[in-house]
């Protein structure tokens, strides 16, 4: 779909580009992840497998920027914040996550670059907040 910053009609999900770019993002956020020393604290505490994580990730970013409800149709009852309060994630690999999905972001560069700085400067927050030493 064609978004202009202007239409203040299109959801965020919308205005990103649609699934196609969160697809995009994730697959590198999960690359970088996958093959920067940097990240390896935020690397180790994943599954071996990312396969799931690099399905999982886009539908639940695509869904609360405000495209299609797919994560939780699938998880119902599933709280993403609840999920992640058993882990333990420290400043570091909270940053780590942070870094990474800014560079994924800036990587792939979604077309309308106020909304994507936007998405950036949220997600770090998030994850930052979620750090518990
Ligand atoms: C603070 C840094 C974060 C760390 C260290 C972290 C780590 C993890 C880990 C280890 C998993 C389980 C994956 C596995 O078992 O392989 C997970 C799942 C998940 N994370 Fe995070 N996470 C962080 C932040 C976030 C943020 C900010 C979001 C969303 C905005 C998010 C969304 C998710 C979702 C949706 C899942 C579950 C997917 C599913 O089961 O369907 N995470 N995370």
């Amino acid at each position: 779909m064609a978004s202009t910053a202007a239409d203040p009609g299109l959801s965020p999900y919308d205005r990103i580009g649609g699934m196609a770019v969160f697809r995009a993002i994730t697959d590198r956020f999960y690359d970088l992840m996958e093959a920067e020393p940097g990240f390896a604290a935020l690397r180790a505490i994943h599954a071996a497998d990312l396969a799931p994580m690099r399905a999982s990730l886009p539908l639940f970013l695509a869904g609360w920027a405000g495209g299609p409800r797919d994560w939780w149709d699938a998880n119902p009852g599933k709280c993403m914040m609840s999920m992640h309060a058993p882990m333990v994630i420290g400043q570091d690999v909270a940053r780590q996550w942070a870094d990474a999905m800014a560079r994924a972001i800036a990587d792939v560069a979604p077309a309308e670059r106020e909304m994507a700085e936007a998405l950036s400067a949220m997600l770090t927050r998030m994850a930052l907040g979620m750090a518990r030493n």
